[in-house]
């Protein structure tokens, strides 16, 4: 029977009963769980006991279980901490992790627990036709293509950027989070047996085949930070389709949208941005769209949406792994998971990643001073210093 929880059940994540997660209301929907629905599973809304955090838990249906999630999960967690990619931060529910759990649940078999991103989908935006000043659109705009240059200067692509898998943060002006990350490239991951496909309305010609590659993103992100461009010019907005701006019919097509948008992009943002997005529209391959670079670089010159910039931040190469453990890198699992080796966690990590146990071990590789090798500087200097002054102090007793 499929994972069907009520409003206010409590699943307890094991037999201890020490953590547990609550299912919460639909706001919306007195009754109903908060649940959205995508093409792959549902994800709830829960808040975690008993810290009471908010969480979203992404159930997979039985053919998109898969033991890839974990091995991801693994090696994907290091980039929480990159712009957009807060949703890294996850917990993997498997056998060896949680058998109590799921034996009661099978259905939650690699389900993952990730932080809750409050706020509103591109896609919902665009399908309740929410007018959005001018000003907070170049500020989206902004803000998402300097996320999607670090994902590319860090050699990631997410690939399927589509609405529903942008939220803009509530109470923020400009913040956007991206979803749905099963499916990312990156060099470190083995291409997934059926590569994603890509989403309406942001499909490149070529992305029926599937992508999975380094420019993923390319096209897909130059027609989403457009729709953003233009999104409070109501002309466009009552043309677009339903959840996206272009429908499938139009895409890369030189039809009256397409040289609507073309000109609102000249008029109001200048040439150089309606040229990037005419190289990409006609593209016959994804190389041959602008870069996301290209698009930042772009908008900096414009001076677009400046206050929603972001650095360009660029992680140091994942650690190589090592082949002899030494001290420190037990990779004993809790007892839950009957002494089994868990590779994925070292001790002090925990599995949803919350202690940056391995970064810190990374940032003494590439060569930051840490608290501990601070001090003991401090004191190999105070020693010296002491040394200096006894050797003075004692030649000028001797010489009197
Ligand atoms: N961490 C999250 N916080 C809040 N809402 C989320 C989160 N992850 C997903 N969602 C919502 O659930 C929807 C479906 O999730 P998604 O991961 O995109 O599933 P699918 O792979 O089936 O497309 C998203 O469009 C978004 O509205
Ligand atoms: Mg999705």
């Amino acid at each position: 029977m499929p994972f069907r929880p009520r409003v206010g059940d409590i699943v307890e994540l094991d037999e201890t009963g020490g953590s547990a997660l609550e299912f919460l209301e639909h706001p919306m929907a007195p009754g109903m769980p908060y649940g959205s629905q995508g093409s792959r599973g549902i994800v709830f809304q829960v808040r975690e006991l008993p810290y009471g955090r908010l969480s979203a838990l992404k159930v997979f249906k039985p053919a998109y279980q898969s033991e890839s999630t974990v091995r991801s999960q693994a090696l994907m967690s290091r980039y929480r901490q990159l712009p957009g990619l807060t949703v890294w931060q996850r917990q993997v529910f498997t056998e060896r992790t949680n058998p109590h759990l799921l034996r009661r649940f099978p259905d939650l078999r690699y389900a993952v627990l990730m932080p809750w991103i409050t706020g509103m989908t591109w896609s919902s935006i665009i399908l309740s036709q929410h007018n959005l000043p001018e000003q907070q659109c170049e500020a989206l705009a902004r803000h998402f293509i300097d996320l999607m240059r670090v994902l590319e200067l860090n050699r990631l692509a997410h690939c399927d950027i589509t609405g529903g898998n942008l939220i803009i943060v509530s109470g923020q002006n400009a913040k956007v989070e991206l979803v749905d990350v099963e499916d990312m490239y990156a060099p470190e991951l083995t291409k997934p047996e059926h590569p994603p496909g890509g989403s309406e309305g942001y499909n490149h010609q070529l992305s029926a085949k599937g992508i999975w590659e380094p420019a993923a993103d390319r096209f897909a992100s130059a027609v989403l930070a457009v729709e953003m461009l233009v999104w409070w010019e109501e002309g466009l907005r009552r043309v677009s389709s339903r959840e996206h701006l272009f429908e499938a019919s139009e895409m890369q097509a030189r039809g009256s949208k397409y040289e609507q948008v073309n000109r609102t992009l000249r008029d109001r943002y200048g040439r150089e941005i309606a040229e990037l997005f005419e190289a990409a529209w006609f593209s016959d391959r994804l190389e041959a769209c602008p870069s996301l670079t290209d698009w930042a670089e772009a908008f900096q010159r414009r001076g677009l949406g400046a206050e929603a910039a972001l650095e360009p931040m660029v992680l140091p190469p994942p650690a190589a792994p090592k082949v002899h453990p030494v001290t420190g890198d037990s990779v004993s699992l809790n007892s839950a998971a009957g002494g089994q080796s868990a590779p994925w966690k070292r001790d002090g990590e925990s599995l949803a990643g919350e202690h940056p146990a391995t970064e810190s071990r990374e940032s003494r590789k590439a060569g930051v001073l840490l608290p501990a090798d601070g001090i003991y500087a401090l004191l190999v200097l105070m020693t010296l210093i002491g040394l200096v002054m006894a050797y003075f102090l004692i030649a000028r007793l001797v010489t009197r």
